[in-house]
């Protein structure tokens, strides 16, 4: 008899689970405690922006395999394999993680679940969590057995990294729940998708230890942008010579800005949080200067703004390309993009926000900035602009066009992704980050 899927939690990570494990060919049934996020997706929308996600919802409920709930009890009565994909952010005035939402789902579903069950985590989650919800429901759901199966997607890519991971991990005690995840993914198993088996905090540390190399990766290359700015080097130069190198690899060595987003921020805060309690707090210490350098992005790039404005933000109008944390995605948690606006309306200045998708939800969190989604209609008199979130349509303007709205040709990019040669040879005054002589 094919698996029947459940997936607790309809964010990016669980509508996403939960779509593509429909078009794998399982019934799934996924479920949220928000009743309207539940109504949206069984209408076949994604409450959020996630390329080829909403194609892969409808097609999957048109056939009757994928459905959404609120209630429990009926995810648990349908449903063999339970993934939890709930939210684990940051809690406030702390660097740990609330795990209220992985521990509040788990409890709820317990009265309903079966001793056959299998319950699979799948959030982010402080090392020694899973060996907790075995413990919690070996009282209250006896027989149910737990495994830790991290994922990896990226919000842009999120269905591409789901269908086609680069690995998959599980952390299991058992045999019995080897072979039920073996079943899940047995596709990709043929495909030859390497399948680690490794036991529970190997699995839940994989998750922690990815982000932080990728935290770190970028950190590594802001601090040799500073480097560069103060000798009159070029990081994008230097980034592009030791990529060539084998052993270091080019990719996650884009200077600018620095890293964002619901995932990387809290993940590397979390995961010091953790080894502090773990008294393994020294062998983190250097995520604390990751951290330190991708903030400092932030508030270097409000001093060069004042540089390249005389000194002066107060009363200049700045127009913002970006406010979503990464380009193809309208999340803005954590956006640095928002994060320096906010900086430069506190300072003075008038600012100006555009972005293709994440103008919604930026509103929601700062809603005194101005707004656009029209970039020529945001430059409008603008003494200055900052490429903040590279948007392929930001490389595709044309300077030209855009200096005959402007008020002053200033622009950062603040992302090293923007045509330096193109913008000067309109008459622009660019500056990129870490770049000082280009
Ligand atoms: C990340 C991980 O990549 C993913 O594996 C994990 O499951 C969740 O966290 P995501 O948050 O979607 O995914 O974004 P990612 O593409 O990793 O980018 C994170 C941030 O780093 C973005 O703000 C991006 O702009 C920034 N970044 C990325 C850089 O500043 N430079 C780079 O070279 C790459």
């Amino acid at each position: 008899m094919t698996l029947r899927l459940s997936v607790i939690g309809t964010g990016y990570l669980g509508a996403t689970h939960a779509a593509c494990m429909a078009e794998l060919g399982f019934e799934v049934i996924g479920l949220d405690v928000v009743p309207e996020k539940v109504e949206l997706l069984n209408s076949g929308k994604v409450p959020f922006f996630e390329p080829e996600l909403e194609e892969v919802l409808q097609r999957n409920i048109a056939t009757g395999r994928l459905t959404f709930t609120t209630s429990f009890a009926e995810a648990a009565e349908f449903a063999d394999i339970h993934f939890i994909c709930v939210g684990t952010p940051q809690q406030s005035g702390s660097y740990a993680a609330d795990l209220s939402q992985v521990f509040g789902s788990v409890e709820s579903l317990a009265p309903y679940l079966s001793a056959t069950d299998l319950v699979v985590g799948k959030s982010t989650v402080p090392v020694g969590t899973a060996e907790k919800i075995a413990e919690m429901l070996a009282v209250s759901a006896p027989g149910v057995e737990v495994a830790w199966n991290p994922e990896f997607l990226r919000e842009g890519f999120a269905v591409q990294d789901t269908l086609e991971p680069d690995r998959l991990v599980v952390g299991v005690r058992s045999p019995g729940a080897e072979v039920k995840l073996r079943e899940v993914y047995a596709s990709m198993i043929e495909r030859n998708i390497p399948f680690l088996v490794t036991d529970f905090p190997t699995a839940e540390l994989v998750k922690v230890a990815a982000n932080s190399f990728l935290a770190t990766k970028i950190s590594f290359i802001n601090a040799m942008a500073e480097v560069c700015e103060a000798s009159g080097a070029d990081v994008v130069q230097l980034a592009e010579a030791i990529g060539h190198d084998t052993r270091i690899g080019n990719r996650f060595l884009g200077a600018g800005l620095g890293f964002g987003g619901g995932c990387l921020p809290k993940d590397i805060r979390a995961f010091m949080a953790r080894a502090g309690e773990l008294g393994a707090e020294e062998a983190l210490t250097f995520l604390r200067e990751v951290d330190q350098i991708n903030l400092r992005r932030r508030s270097h790039t409000v001093d060069l703004a004042r540089k390249e404005l005389g000194g002066e933000l107060r009363g200049k109008t700045i127009c913002m390309f970006g406010a979503t944390f990464k380009p193809d995605s309208d999340d803005v948690r954590d956006s640095p993009a928002l994060d320096v606006a906010v900086a430069l309306a506190n300072a003075g200045a008038t600012v100006v926000v555009h972005d293709p998708k994440g103008t919604v939800n930026a509103e929601r969190v700062y809603p005194t900035l101005t707004y656009s989604t029209d970039v020529l209609e945001a430059a409008i008199d603008a003494d200055l602009i900052i490429h903040a979130t590279e948007w392929m349509e930001y490389r595709e303007i044309d300077p030209a066009e855009l200096s005959k709205v402007v008020s002053q040709k200033n622009i950062i990019d603040a992302r090293n992704k923007l045509d330096v040669a193109s913008w000067r040879a309109a008459g622009w005054n660019i500056r990129a980050l870490g770049r000082p002589t280009a």
